[in-house]
């Protein structure tokens, strides 16, 4: 089916989140947090985030569906968010979905959380770096695509074949995501949670070469060589960089001296992004991939969209970056890769399926 109107639904962390695309045409994304509430115990805290969606999920279905100007009668499917996540936030997003899927007799389809930060780049809004051509109504991918995904859990290089059933994973974090370890730093340096809009902020008044903080398994023995490719060529790691700004912090503090933050978050900042887009352009040269698309929390990171552009284009690989508000987490890229496997024609889930939290 071309031009499929879906309805997405996302509840896999604090976001409750409610989307409508047709096709790859984004209509409306709905997004209700509860991260205020999450803000004063340093982290999101899973009972609070599941009480969260149920007093969420009907105002904002019936705002999304106001402001689509849509009824649920015109939905042609449903998709949600069934991995990975919080086991009791996913349950409430699914339940509603099953609910509304047992109601109107509209097919519904199970979400990987991660493969739909990648497929919300396919959205006609959300390419920003350059135009690449593609029959995206019909379902067709970018030819050679390649993703890297940074999140608050996930820091991934990956081949995407197949939006619907084919995406490859070249490499990934061995410890913390990219995410955890902005939201980590900046709780060392006292910003409060999330930490990666506070650091992206502060950052731009830092100096990022102040201090030349590890460039986590980038080491000859790690990356080998293009010939023979080492063990964690294309992996990362960000807890010994975490270690090196908590002793950083540690030794001004033993000096009596002020912590300069702002060249910390930013010298931080920097050792992340350096690593992720050298990477990744990296593995879209060897791999033969011509398109990268960011996808994740972290893509909406401004330094990293500035990083990744430059490198890219130096490589010649065309950079896809999701609009802002869609690279965190929302219902819009649920929507987003539900139309695309209708659009391939992929058959929907059994309703009878369950959330699964840690969903690879
Ligand atoms: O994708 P997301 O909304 O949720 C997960 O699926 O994890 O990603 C959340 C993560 C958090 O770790 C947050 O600190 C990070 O994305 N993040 C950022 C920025 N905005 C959100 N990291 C760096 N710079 C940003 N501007
Ligand atoms: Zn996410």
């Amino acid at each position: 089916q071309s031009n499929p109107l879906i309805l997405g639904i996302e509840s896999s962390c604090d976001e409750t989140g409610v989307g409508l695309v047709r096709g790859t045409q984004l209509l409306t994304n709905t997004v209700s947090s509860s991260m205020d509430e999450h803000v004063r115990f340093g982290g999101v805290i899973p009972e609070i985030a599941s009480r969260a969606h149920l007093d969420a999920f009907v105002p904002t279905l019936a705002q999304a569906l106001a402001d689509a100007g849509v009824t649920l009668g015109d939905v042609d499917a449903i998709a949600v968010t069934s991995g990975p996540g919080l086991a009791g936030a996913l349950m409430v997003g699914v339940s509603a979905a099953k609910a509304l899927a047992l109601a109107t007799g509209k097919p519904l389809y199970a979400i990987n959380h991660l493969v739909a930060h990648v497929g919300v780049g396919l959205l006609d809004e959300s390419i920003a770096a350059q135009t690449v051509a593609l029959d995206a109504t019909a379902g067709a991918l970018p030819p050679n695509l390649g993703a890297l995904l940074v999140s608050g859990g996930h820091t991934e290089i990956l081949r995407v074949r197949s939006i619907a059933s084919d995406v490859e994973l070249l490499g990934a974090t061995i410890d913390d995501a990219a995410g955890e370890a902005f939201d980590k730093v900046a709780r060392i340096l006292g910003l409060g949670y999330p930490g990666g809009p506070a650091i992206d902020a502060l950052a731009r008044e830092g100096n990022a070469k102040a201090i030349r903080f590890p460039r986590g398994l980038t080491a000859p023995k790690y990356m080998g060589t293009t010939e023979a490719p080492g063990p964690h060529r294309y992996d990362f790691s960000f807890s010994g960089l975490k270690t090196a700004v908590a002793r950083s912090v540690e030794s001004y503090e033993a000096r009596g001296e002020e912590i300069p933050v702002a060249d910390v978050a930013a010298s931080f900042q920097e050792a992340v992004l350096d690593v992720i887009t050298a990477k990744a352009v990296l593995a879209c040269k060897e791999q033969g991939m011509t398109t990268l698309l960011l996808g994740g929390g972290v893509a909406a990171n401004s330094r990293l969209r500035e990083l990744a552009s430059q490198r890219a284009s130096t490589a010649g690989i065309t950079l896809l970056v999701p609009k802002l508000s869609l690279c965190t987490d929302n219902g819009a890229m649920v929507a987003a890769l539900g139309a695309q496997l209708v659009m391939n024609g992929v058959a929907p889930s059994d309703l009878a399926f369950a959330p699964d939290s840690s969903m690879p």
